[in-house]
Parts: C-alpha cells; sequence; structure tokens
C-alpha cells in the first residue's frame, strides 16, 4: 500500500521524504527521545540514510515496511515524531514510535499507537500487533497497556545497546481483542 496517510484527532500520518530529514533528527538524534530505544543518538547523516531506506522500502511490492512521519495537523503542521509497522511472520506486525520530547505528556503517544493499530488491523487485515520496549520504559508501559497491548512477556537479551544486553518486555493485541475502555 503507498502512499499511506492516516490521522488521529490531533495528528496526522504520511510518508517520509527527503525534507524531513532536519525535524526528524529532532527525535532520531536526540539522547532524551532514544534514551529506551534499540539505537543510540542519531547524527544528520544517519538520520538521512534512514529516511532514504525507507522511501525505499515504501514502494517495495510486496510493502513489508512502514515508516511515517507524524505530524500534527494544527497550525503548520510541524514533523513531531515517526512511527513504525513492520509485517513479518502470520499477518503479524510490530510497532515501533518515538516523538519529540517537546510533545510529551499531552496525550499524543495514546493517540499514535491508536492510529498504528487502526492501519494494521483495518487497513493491512492483521491478526497480530506487537510491540518491544525497554523494561524501565515507564511511558511506554503506560501508552502500550492504555493502547489495549497485552504485556505477554519478557525477551531477555533482546538488544545490545550502549555496550550491553538489554531485555526487551513484549505487549500484543490481537484483531478480536476488546478495544481498550
Ligand atoms: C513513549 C512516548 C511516545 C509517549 O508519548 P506521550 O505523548 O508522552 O504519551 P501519552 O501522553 O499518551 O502518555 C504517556 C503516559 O506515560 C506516563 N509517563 C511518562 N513518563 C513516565 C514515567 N517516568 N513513569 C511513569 N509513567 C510515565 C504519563 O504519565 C502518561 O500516562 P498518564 O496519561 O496515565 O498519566 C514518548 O515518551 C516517547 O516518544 N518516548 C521516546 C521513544 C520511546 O520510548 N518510544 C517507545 C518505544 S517502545
Amino acid at each position: 500500500m503507498y502512499p499511506v496517510t492516516r490521522t488521529s484527532a490531533r495528528l496526522a500520518l504520511r510518508e517520509l521524504v527527503v525534507d524531513d530529514v532536519d525535524a526528524l533528527s529532532a527525535v532520531y538524534g536526540s539522547a532524551e527521545a532514544t534514551r529506551y530505544l534499540s539505537f543510540e543518538p542519531r547524527t544528520r547523516e544517519q538520520t538521512g540514510l534512514v529516511v532514504a531506506r525507507s522511501m525505499v522500502a515504501a514502494v517495495a511490492e510486496p510493502r513489508t515496511e512502514y515508516a511515517l512521519a507524524v505530524r500534527e495537523r494544527a497550525g503548520d503542521g510541524p514533523l513531531v515524531g515517526f512511527a513504525r509497522l513492520a509485517l513479518g511472520g502470520q499477518r503479524a506486525g510490530q510497532i515501533g514510535f518515538a516523538l519529540r520530547p517537546d510533545r510529551w505528556g499531552r496525550g499524543y503517544g495514546t493517540e499514535l499507537v491508536g492510529a498504528l493499530l487502526d492501519f494494521g488491523f483495518d487497513g493491512l487485515g492483521l491478526h497480530r500487533i506487537w510491540a518491544a520496549r525497554a523494561p524501565d520504559n515507564a511511558a511506554s508501559r503506560a501508552v502500550l497497556t492504555r493502547s489495549g497491548m497485552t504485556e505477554e512477556g519478557r525477551i531477555r537479551h533482546h538488544v545490545h545497546v550502549r555496550g550491553a544486553w538489554r531485555d526487551s518486555v513484549i505487549h500484543s493485541r490481537l484483531a478480536h481483542d476488546p478495544p481498550p475502555t
């Protein structure tokens, strides 16, 4: 599916473009935003490569990766984060997401995960959507739980980052799970 556009109450998701590199660096290059992610802050050049790879993956057939820019719908609609849904296995997809730190605490994270789940289940017909978070990532835990994603276990030494192995806690939601209350 290309191009993908999705909206929630305050956010809009769209395909990445070359001009997004600087704005995306406020997320990918931020020590605060990447603290619990599986990679260290990226340089502008590295962010540029991610955008380029994502643009190529976006037009692959079949498409297995949806790396999307997240922008605010209000005002000039600045880019405030990124969202990713990667297909794998049988009708399954993994989501990842991050927002600019100056936008945290407004409910955007919950809104964004809701939009990704809608896209995966309704747009792509997936059966299972899952996410992996750092055990200490309390904000992610709150967002995933509130989005109806059940905590289902821990993968030991899932990623090697910042010079050490790190476990991940897995959350998932199935297509037929009841909506979050
Ligand atoms: C995770 C993230 C997207 C959340 O975005 P957000 O817009 O702040 O999310 P929301 O406002 O919808 O909800 C955040 C919740 O986390 C809670 N929270 C934030 N920091 C917390 C902490 N240190 N301890 C406990 N709870 C915390 C907030 O209180 C809020 O819950 P509440 O509404 O019940 O009070 C954002 O923090 C982020 O981009 N982090 C960096 C990238 C990342 O960790 N991505 C997830 C990868 S799995």
